[in-house]
């Protein structure tokens, strides 16, 4: 789709001398100290960048000191549209990962909503505040998948499944990129690739990945990124299997442009063309520009290390200057495709803010999991006394989470101020001994305990916090617990003493008052986990999607070796405390048997494209109207490698009022029932396939098909 303006794009190339060209590969910081700026001026008329990040340091989710002037980018746009020398107009970048100033969840938090079209709603609105703010392109979706909470930017993950990472890429770039038009952003997929496997959630850290995780893992999310047309991809910061991604012919060209088909153009991670002198397969800077810009990584992210060094590369033939050639097509198809040189400057737009609240809210309120409601404890009823206590009453900052740039803390509603507004500020008593049968506990993390660069080691409920749950038990009223975090926590010490428990996430400028939404019964319940919950730090890296080890009898979340569920450690079991795709709500479901359109098909047939439909009947048999994310699983039962016992290959939720019953239907096919091997060919074998629909990972209902 971005090829359509090669044409144009070739002589604006023949025009542009090699110096220029190295300028369109250069990203610099913005800045508005007024030194600095007379500088970059001066560097956009002699044609020596082609972009300006709108952030003030590599981390910038959780620095307060960055902000975007709107007459200024105009004034540095006017620069380069005017005084360089093909006057290539620059696209100004930032971090606008999960909101600008309205604030949505957390994107861990959003792929437990399980609901696409609100996603993409939300992140059009996100598209519009931030192009009113001269913002062109935005670095996210992160695409990253992720089996480890210790590691600080699980935050920012879809989670621990590819399709879940499937679905939510192109539910944002849809949001954000539109068709590129007034009031939508380029979107960036990132980081390709492999960034979170991170060994021991170290942030940064050596990675091993092997061919066919590669393929069945970590590639489908970047492939539904890439189908869905997504402008720009952003190479990551690890190596894998000792090879370093961004300056790899085989990561950044085999694989994204070949096997993929990506045919925007890649930008480094920050400084990340010089990593490779850092891991020791460059010997200096130069070194890395040669190796990054061969490897197909087009755009260097402020670290100058192209424009210092290109130039000279290719008087020395180390780089052909037909790469460079290459590298600025791509970078001019974005900014081709985007209206840069139609619309350069940026206009305030007209947008529904109170709309954009409303979304945050909506969103908000699916993607937190109620996670326990012991005999009913929730809804609670408004008319009654509460003891609102906990160090999580109070917060605002944290609620928005670790990467917001513009979301205002002030502009934050915190749990007190919402129950007020709620319930009556007369029924709510901050006393552990106050008058009342129910206490709420806030408790959580702060939004400085996540993020990038901020992993931790042990994920489990802080002493302090445990304290207090063990202080609110000791009172024999009922225990609620709603969890602000950025990651899933490890419960097991803690669990036993709520009566209910909402994980509330970071979920934006409305989470205290979505807190309110499900706590108070106005919104049953919908959010399903994304991600595994462990125990215990010590089980990590525990998800769903796992091979079947041979001596296990099933090998399912916790081996289950000779009828014993604890073989796989001798200190606890050591099943998940909640499983992928988990979550509670305040009635009841019963599912029908599941029936399927054929249950033989003949191999040829379904290599030809043939599908075939899967049904089943949900009935609501409880008192409250709730959504239900039915989830269907597949199981390959026997294939030429191993194949995990259950994979999630569709979902659909949907709203059922009581007594109603809902009919749920999948279409199955190759793309469902076929892997990768190693080798990346796609392949689909002859044999018996279990396909499981029901509420969880877990599910035993299922129905079993044959290829033959
Ligand atoms: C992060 C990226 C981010 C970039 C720009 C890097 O440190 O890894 O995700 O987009 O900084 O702020």
């Amino acid at each position: 789709m971005f090829k359509r303006f090669d044409t144009l794009i070739d002589t604006i190339i023949s025009r542009m001398s090699l110096d220029e060209k190295i300028g369109q590969l250069n990203q610099i910081c913005f800045s508005t100290d007024p030194k600095t700026i007379d500088h970059i001026k001066d560097m956009i008329r002699k044609g020596q960048v082609g972009s300006l990040i709108l952030a003030a340091s590599s981390t910038a989710g959780n620095d307060d000191n960055s902000s975007v002037n709107r007459e200024l980018l105009n004034e540095f746009q006017h620069v380069a549209v005017n005084e360089s020398p093909n006057k290539i107009p620059l696209v100004f970048a930032r971090d606008v990962i999960y909101g600008h100033r309205t604030v949505y969840p957390i994107p861990l938090a959003q792929s437990c909503s399980f609901n696409s079209s609100l996603i993409e709603e939300c992140y059009s609105d996100i598209a519009e505040e931030a192009s009113s703010d001269g913002i062109h392109w935005t670095f996210s979706p992160m695409l990253d998948l992720c089996r480890d909470p210790r590691w600080g930017r699980i935050i920012e993950t879809p989670g621990e499944d590819p399709f879940v990472a499937g679905k939510i890429a192109q539910a944002v770039i849809k949001g954000f990129q539109g068709n590129f038009e007034k009031g939508k952003l380029v979107a960036c997929a990132k980081h390709f690739i492999g960034y979170g496997a991170s060994e021991a959630g170290r942030d940064y850290h050596h990675t091993e990945i092997s061919d066919y995780s590669l393929y069945n893992y970590y590639l489908p999310a970047f492939r539904s990124a890439v189908k869905s047309g997504v402008g720009t991809v952003m190479s990551s910061f690890n190596d894998i299997n000792g090879e370093n991604v961004g300056s790899s012919r085989f990561y950044m060209n085999d694989i994204l442009r070949e096997h993929l088909g990506f045919e925007g153009f890649v930008i480094s991670d920050w400084g990340a063309v010089r990593l490779p002198l850092r891991q020791g397969t460059a010997v200096n800077d130069a070194d890395c520009a040669e190796q990054c810009i061969n490897a197909g990584t087009d755009m260097d992210m402020v670290e100058s290390s192209y424009i210092n060094n290109l130039k000279a590369l290719v008087e020395e033939q180390r780089v052909a200057e037909q790469t460079i050639d290459k590298a600025v097509k791509r970078i001019l198809r974005v900014k081709l495709a985007k209206g840069l040189f139609e619309n350069p400057y940026c206009e305030a737009i007209v947008f529904d803010r109170q709309k954009h609240l409303q979304n945050s809210r909506k969103l908000a309120a699916e993607s937190m999991v109620l996670l326990k409601n012991d005999n009913k404890t929730l809804p609670l009823e408004k008319d009654k006394n509460i003891i609102l206590i906990g160090p999580f009453v109070n917060e605002r900052r944290s609620l928005l989470g670790s990467w917001t740039l513009d979301g205002r803390a002030e502009e934050t509603q915190n749990l007190y101020e919402a129950f007020c507004e709620t319930v009556g500020k007369e029924r709510i008593s901050n006393s552990i001994c106050g008058n009342a049968d129910t206490i709420v506990l806030a408790l959580g993390e702060t939004n400085q305990m996540n993020g990038e660069a901020h992993s931790l080691a042990d994920i489990s409920v802080t002493q302090e916090q445990k304290e207090l749950i063990l202080r609110a038990k000791a009172t024999g009223k009922r225990v609620v617990g709603v969890l602000f975090y950025g990651r899933p926590v490890a419960l097991e010490d803690v669990e036993q003493y709520f009566d209910a428990i909402l994980y509330a996430w970071h979920s934006g400028s409305c989470t205290a008052h979505a807190v309110c939404d499900i706590l108070f019964g106005k919104t049953s319940p919908s959010g399903r986990l994304s991600v595994t919950f462990p125990k215990k730090t010590g089980h990590i890296p525990i998800y769903y999607n796992a091979l079947r080890p041979g001596k296990t009898v099933n090998a399912y979340y916790g081996d289950v070796w000779q009828g014993a569920l604890s073989a796989c450690y001798i200190d606890g079991l050591a099943n998940p405390m909640y499983p992928f795709g988990f979550g509670l709500t305040y009635t009841e479901f019963s599912y029908g048997e599941i029936t399927a359109e054929k249950q033989e098909l003949s191999l040829s047939d379904i290599e030809n494209g043939e599908s075939f439909k899967l049904k089943v009947s949900v009935k609501n048999i409880g008192e409250f109207s709730a959504k239900e994310t039915v989830q269907l699983y597949v199981c390959d039962k026997v294939a030429s490698v191993m194949r995990p016992l259950k994979e999630l290959k569709g979902y659909l939720k949907k709203q059922i009022e009581p007594g109603e019953i809902s009919d749920f239907e999948f279409e199955l096919g190759k793309e469902q029932l076929g892997f990768y091997l190693k080798d990346g060919s796609f392949k689909l074998e002859k044999g018996e396939f279990d396909l499981y629909i029901g509420e969880n990972c877990l599910t035993e209902r299922k129905i079993t098909v044959k290829i033959i």
